[in-house]
């Protein structure tokens, strides 16, 4: 019979996407490039979990201590900047496989049932002696509300408690991903070792991201492509750089003639980039543009409120002056007629 912690552990698909699987990882940091700043406290929280593993599970302390064993990160910043590919980054180095929980998900799919399946994630990761990654878990992290008089408020407190009895017990790495607005619970925070904040990537990093996204020997460039001038144009996220890559192959791909001479070229890579830039600025002016319409249709309805409520006291007017007329006509009349 389907129960939710067993739709949980097959992985259940929401929309096309996983809320819970299983990454055999093969990015390492070869694979990432980072601001100085982001990388050293990276390398802080990689220091840390090797010799956590060393202690714990080579030296066999994790099987004489049953608390206080697991070691919690948190990895902030905006979309895109290399927290994913940073997370299965740990995981290789440790050897394990990520299990990734996309919290966000997990929590609209199984209203009600988030806690059992957290303490199951926990479970999996054990079993499976993964890194366990809690991606989008900005409701996890976030304070817990006092009073809690909503149901859904009860529910995330209830969470937030297992999870925090989780982490006591658990007896490996936890890597949680964030954005940079959440508001810590306390206790929450006082789990986490290091927060590594993913910072934008800066014109060199940039270079070296649009470097990495293609292949070294097979992806065919044409000899005007030039990195440095497309990182110096663009200030956006590794993420940005994948898709206008792709876009651009993809354009290259589909141009006419044999593959062999097919090239993808600075023009296709500027284009593809205008593109993504142009579809983020879409995305963010149709919220706003939303916000602004609502609002500008909120005052045309008022300024139409007001003409009409005008308008009705325009016509009371004139109709209690013609009545006024035809009174005062008819008291002329009386008096002709006496
Ligand atoms: N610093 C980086 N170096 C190299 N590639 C990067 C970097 N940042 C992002 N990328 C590329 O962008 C893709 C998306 O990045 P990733 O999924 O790690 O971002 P994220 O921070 O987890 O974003 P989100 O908050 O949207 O989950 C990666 O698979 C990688 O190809
Ligand atoms: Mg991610």
């Amino acid at each position: 019979m389907p129960t939710p912690i067993r739709d949980f552990i097959a992985g259940r698909i929401s929309g096309g996407r996983r809320a819970v699987e299983t990454i055999a990882t093969h990015r390492t940091f070869a694979d990432v490039i980072l601001p100085p700043r982001t990388r050293a406290a990276l390398d802080q929280a990689l220091s840390q979990v090797q010799s956590h593993e060393l202690i714990f599970s080579q030296w066999g302390l994790g099987e004489r201590h049953s608390s206080g064993l697991g070691l919690a990160f948190n990895f902030a910043g905006p979309p895109g900047t290399g927290k994913t590919i940073c997370a299965e980054a740990i995981a290789t180095v440790l050897g394990k496989k990520l299990l990734s929980v996309r919290y966000a998900e997990m929590e609209s799919m199984w209203a009600g049932e988030t806690s059992k399946n957290v303490a199951a994630a926990f479970r999996m990761a054990t079993e499976e002696n993964a890194v366990l990654f809690f991606d989008e878990a900005d409701a996890i992290a976030s304070r817990r509300t006092t009073g809690a008089a909503q149901a859904y408020q009860r529910e995330s407190n209830t969470v937030v408690n297992v999870l925090l009895k989780e982490l006591e017990v658990f007896n490996g790495v936890v890597i949680f991903a964030t954005n940079l607005a959440v508001n810590f619970d306390p206790a929450f925070e006082r789990r986490i070792r290091t927060h590594v904040l993913f910072e934008m990537p800066g014109v060199e990093e940039r270079e070296k991201i649009w470097q990495v996204q293609v292949h070294p020997a097979k992806t065919p460039l044409g000899d005007d492509v030039n990195f440095r001038v497309l990182a110096e144009r663009y200030a956006v996220s590794g993420g940005d750089i994948k898709n206008a890559v792709l876009k651009a192959a993809t354009m290259a791909a589909a141009e006419p003639g044999v593959d062999a001479a097919k090239r993808i070229h600075q023009w296709e890579l500027e284009r593809a980039m205008d593109e993504v830039v142009a579809g983020k600025s879409v995305m963010q002016q149709s919220l706003f543009g939303e916000a602004e319409q609502g609002s500008e249709d909120r005052l045309m309805r008022a300024v139409e409120a007001a003409e009409l409520r005008w308008r009705k006291s325009a016509q009371a007017t004139i109709v209690i002056a013609a009545l006024g007329v035809v009174l005062g006509a008819i008291a002329v009349v009386l008096a002709v007629v006496r």
